[in-house]
């Protein structure tokens, strides 16, 4: 695969001032992610150019130009702005991947609004959790979700606006809204908010191991980074057909599922439909789609039904792969490199990074199950946890850091800016992620340095999961953890001790993890919950996760001394 940009030679004297100089933006500017995203592209002659292929899980297909993105995004952020709706408020996202969802996003950041995107299967207490400590003003939705909206309604004094966009009108409630995207007018003439480098963004939630998920505050300026990481990582060129199968629930559906992408003027095909070998491969087919960004737990599932499959499909359009969210395994990249004929190029950042830290370079060498270099422009290490000093020593782990600041990392947790505060040392933001590089300058991951799950790509929260469990009348004490898959690299196991009166078994497992698939979501629902009679604890009276990870890890526990003796011994 030959590559136009030689990774040595783009590192020298790199500087975040050529993507600025690319996009025209001028120190002190205005910078709208929303108008980057079309209303520029139309400017520069690609009016009639497809941004946005779109496929429903029932086949249905519609195309939008980047003129239709310009002129139905107005159109919503007229609507929006009509409503009352300030620059600054919170604006939530909550549906699957219709054309809606991206149009909207675009134009919700065009009326200077905060997106908040939520992934569509949340739980009522997801949405809750996340719509209460944003203060969220208005929520975009569909039909089938309103339900949980309305469940959760009069716990949200904020929540002005509940907007429906593919209502039947006589089923709504009061205090509920229509909104038809097609009966819309297009609107020519929108004045676009004039948002400045530092303007708030986009409001991603985040699990951490503490405490409910946080709101990971992104701003326009993050662009300069996201346009260009697009550019060179995904190697997206302007005939490409790009395809990312992330929902924007999470950063990299918004990231690179829309922001990068469209900023480069790239159409992009979207797929409103789960999982399915054949479905995908014939999406890549009939689309002929060239540059795709999955996953790794989707690698996965696709080696699990073989190449046979494969060859049933035309997937000579395919170029450039790249996978993020989780551990490449250097199998799932030996794997398409036979199947498709081209390696997945393995990306590593975080919702908080907003972009691609570390990556496999395009025309770099792949050395399968390491996740590459860092991005130019990233100045990477690893420190040694004890010290907080840089390792030098090739092989040795420590934690993933990354010098601040770069245009895209978040500038606050959401009303939380000692936690924002407590992820930095010595000007070091810390990814709490352990890793080794090699003497190649590549890097190997090992693991996340604290409790959080990461299942199939997606981070889910110990606290929050153990919080839903505790409300279960059962339950009286509970410890959420990650226990191995081969699919999904960990799904989440929960120890749970009994309040009197209830016995264990297999009825009130399964009750459990249902109670917890529709408060939370089918992610973070337990696929084994363990009775226990104890659970390890410090003096403090802490639960101690690393305990309970260590034994579904067959790894060796590590210092005890802190625990109580009792409940050691009644593990
Ligand atoms: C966490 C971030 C990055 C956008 C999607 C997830 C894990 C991410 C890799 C990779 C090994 C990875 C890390 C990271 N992770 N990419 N290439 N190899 N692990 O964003 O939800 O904030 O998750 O995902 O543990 O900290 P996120």
């Amino acid at each position: 695969m030959s590559s136009v940009l030689d990774y040595e030679e783009i590192s020298q004297d790199f500087d975040w001032s050529a993507s600025e100089k690319e996009l025209g933006y001028v120190e002190g500017g205005t910078i709208n992610i929303g108008w980057y995203c079309s209303d520029r592209l139309c400017d520069l002659g690609l009016r009639k150019k497809p941004a946005l292929i779109w496929e429903g899980h029932q086949g249905d297909e519609r195309t939008y130009t980047f003129d239709d993105l310009r002129l139905r995004s107005n159109g919503i952020a007229r609507y929006l702005r009509g409503l009352g709706l300030e620059p600054g408020e919170r604006v939530c996202l909550f549906m699957d991947r219709i054309p809606e969802l991206y149009i909207a996003f675009l134009a919700i950041l065009k009326m200077g609004g905060i997106v908040q995107p939520l992934y569509s299967a949340f739980g009522e207490e997801s949405l809750w959790t996340r719509l209460d400590d944003a203060g969220t003003a208005a929520i975009l939705t569909q039909r089938k979700h309103v339900g949980k909206v309305r469940r959760i309604r009069d716990r949200l004094p904020g929540l002005r606006y509940v907007i429906v966009v593919d209502a039947d009108e006589s089923k709504l409630r009061e205090a509920e809204i229509a909104f038809s995207l097609a009966d819309t007018p297009p609107v020519e003439e929108f004045e676009v908010y004039p948002a400045t480098a530092e303007t708030p963004s986009v409001l991603h939630y985040t699990s951490g191991t503490t405490g409910q998920p946080k709101g990971a505050q992104h701003v326009h300026y993050s662009l300069i980074s996201q346009y260009l990481t697009a550019k060179w990582v995904l190697d997206l060129r302007p005939d490409d057909i790009y395809w990312c199968n992330a929902d924007p629930g999470w950063v990299t559906g918004t990231s690179y599922g829309i922001i990068g992408p469209w900023s480069n003027g790239i159409t992009q095909a979207v797929l409103d439909a789960g999982f399915s070998a054949r479905r995908w491969y014939g999406f890549i087919e009939k689309h002929r789609v060239t540059v795709w960004y999955s996953a790794p737990t989707a690698i996965r599932l696709l080696m699990r039904e073989g190449k046979r499959v494969v060859e049933e499909y035309d997937l000579l359009s395919l170029r450039h792969l790249c996978s993020v969210g989780e551990p490449l395994n250097a199998e799932a990249v030996v794997w398409s490199w036979q199947a498709l004929g081209l390696p997945f190029h393995d990306t590593y950042w975080q919702t908080e990074t907003g972009c691609i830290v570390i990556t496999n370079f395009p025309g770099m060498p792949v050395k399968p199950g390491s996740m590459g270099k860092p991005f130019p422009g990233i100045q990477a290490t690893v420190l040694d946890t004890r010290t907080g000093e840089p390792i030098n020593e090739p092989g040795k782990v420590g934690v993933i850091a990354l010098k601040a600041p770069w245009p895209s990392i978040i500038r606050t947790y959401w009303r939380n800016p000692a936690g924002y505060e407590r992820k930095f040392k010595d000007g070091w933001y810390m990814t709490d992620d352990r890793a080794s590089i090699d003497e190649d300058g590549y890097y190997w991951f090992v693991g996340r340095d604290d409790d959080v799950i990461n299942t199939g790509g997606h981070l889910v929260g110990p606290f929050e999961i153990e919080s839903a469990l505790l409300e279960h009348p059962a339950v009286a004490e509970a410890a959420a953890v990650g226990k191995p898959d081969p699919v999904n690299m960990e799904v989440v196991k929960a120890f749970v001790t009994l309040g009197p009166g209830y016995s264990d078994g297999e009825d009130l497992e399964i009750e459990i993890m249902n109670f917890i698939r529709k408060k939370l979501s089918a992610l973070a629902m337990p696929q084994e919950i363990e009775f226990v009679d104890s659970l390890p604890r410090t003096r403090s009276g802490k639960i101690v996760r690393r305990v309970l990870r260590a034994q579904e890890w067959g790894e060796p526990v590590g210092d005890l001394s802190t625990l109580v003796e009792d409940e050691r011994e009644g593990k």
